[in-house]
């Protein structure tokens, strides 16, 4: 993976909202994502990750707990002229970290990119093995019976198991 340098990915703060909004829009408009609205993204903010450049927001991406083992990663966006600089990458594996402190063993997501997940270890499933998600979010979504998402999940490995190799 490339990487460029002066990115860093941190927990968003509430003044990263409208940022988030920004970002996320341009993809929700182009049919990548669900829109979330500003009063959405300030309520579950601290779920949120950033990744900033010089004290811009040029990347986003959010954690949803599903039960004590399973989550999902969603909201993710990287600006179009950051893409392919490993961003995506790192604003996951940040978001896995935090996931598997918490205990979780597998996390999922519902996307329109599936090779940037495969290249970070996923793998598709159907997205009936989600039946919380479809419960929570996807009676709501306005392509609830046109979905073209693809469902993937990847197992989480425990810290101590990592910290051991
Ligand atoms: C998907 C997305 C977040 C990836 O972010 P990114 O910062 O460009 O990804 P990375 O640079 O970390 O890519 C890591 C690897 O993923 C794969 N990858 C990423 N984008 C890809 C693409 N468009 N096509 C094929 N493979 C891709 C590559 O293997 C890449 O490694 P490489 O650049 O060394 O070849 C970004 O393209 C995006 O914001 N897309 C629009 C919104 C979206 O689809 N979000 C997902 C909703 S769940």
């Amino acid at each position: 993976m490339s990487s460029t340098p002066g990115i860093s990915i941190r927990t968003a703060r509430l003044s990263d909202a409208l940022a988030i909004e920004g970002i996320t829009s341009l993809y929700a408009e182009k049919g990548y994502m669900l829109k979330r609205a500003p009063e959405n993204i300030i309520e579950n903010i601290r779920n949120f990750f950033v990744a900033e450049k010089d004290g811009s927001v040029i990347g986003t991406c959010a954690i949803s707990f599903f039960t004590l083992r399973l989550a999902e990663i969603r909201t993710l966006a990287v600006l179009d002229s950051f893409m392919r600089c490993g961003v995506g990458s790192m604003l996951v594996r940040q978001a896995e970290e935090v996931l598997r402190e918490e205990g979780v063993t597998t996390v999922f997501v519902l996307t329109l990119s599936p090779d940037f997940f495969l290249s970070m270890g996923y793998r598709e499933v159907k997205k009936e093995m989600f039946p919380q998600k479809i419960w929570r979010d996807c009676t709501n979504c306005p392509k609830l019976m046109a979905c073209d998402e693809i469902a993937m999940i990847k197992e989480l490995d425990r810290p101590e198991s990592r910290t051991s190799e």
